[in-house]
């Protein structure tokens, strides 16, 4: 067995939660990546909504699922050219994941902003049924990704334990490293 890093681990958790005709949001879908690896782990039937402020992020989504999946399978989801602030409506959402930073080969300066993260994600701790979860990976090596990471902890360290698991992974002796952060709602 090999230690992930925590993106591999964020991948590792969702694929133990996740189970076909599921529905998950993809709450920065950038370049489409994890929007991919969500959407063969719902598949045929599950639903999901790819979220990103760029048009440039919505392109590259779908030219990846376009390389990896047929027309009947892109059916099911649906890209959102929206901030995450405001969520599709959708029932019973097992999975909102956020990949936090900026687009890779992209304009940097469109990074994901504290205050808008902050927002989305008390709507994302709404939105979570019992048993479903949030997966955040945070970028701490640039300014407003530490910002933002301290604040999310702030933020999840406060909930209360008889209604959510939270657990925090990094890499210690990294530095730079990503960060994840896991929200489970649990069951009642
Ligand atoms: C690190 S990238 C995501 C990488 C992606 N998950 C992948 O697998 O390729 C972060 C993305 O968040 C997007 N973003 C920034 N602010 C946003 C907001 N308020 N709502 C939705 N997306 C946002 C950026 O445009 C960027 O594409």
């Amino acid at each position: 067995v090999t230690l992930q890093s925590p993106v591999e681990t964020a991948h590792h958790f969702w694929k133990t939660l996740l189970t076909a005709g599921d529905t998950v949001i993809d709450a920065t879908c950038g370049n489409g990546k994890d929007t991919l690896i969500l959407s063969k782990l719902v598949a045929p039937t599950g639903k999901v909504y790819a979220i990103d402020i760029q048009q440039e992020a919505l392109d590259r989504t779908q030219l990846l699922l376009s390389e990896h999946l047929t027309p009947q399978e892109r059916l099911q989801i649906t890209l959102l050219h929206q901030s995450h602030v405001t969520f599709p409506h959708a029932d019973n959402v097992k999975l909102i994941v956020y990949n936090l930073g900026y687009l890779p080969r992209g304009d940097k300066t469109l990074t994901t902003q504290t205050s808008t993260t902050l927002i989305s994600l008390s709507k994302a701790l709404d939105l979570i049924p019992a048993g479903g979860a949030i997966s955040i990976t945070c970028y701490p090596g640039h300014p407003e990704g530490a910002r933002e990471e301290e604040a999310i902890l702030k933020l999840v360290t406060a909930l209360p334990s008889h209604l959510w698991n939270v657990c925090y992974h990094e890499w210690i002796n990294r530095l730079l490293s990503p960060s994840l952060i896991l929200v489970q709602k649990r069951a009642s």
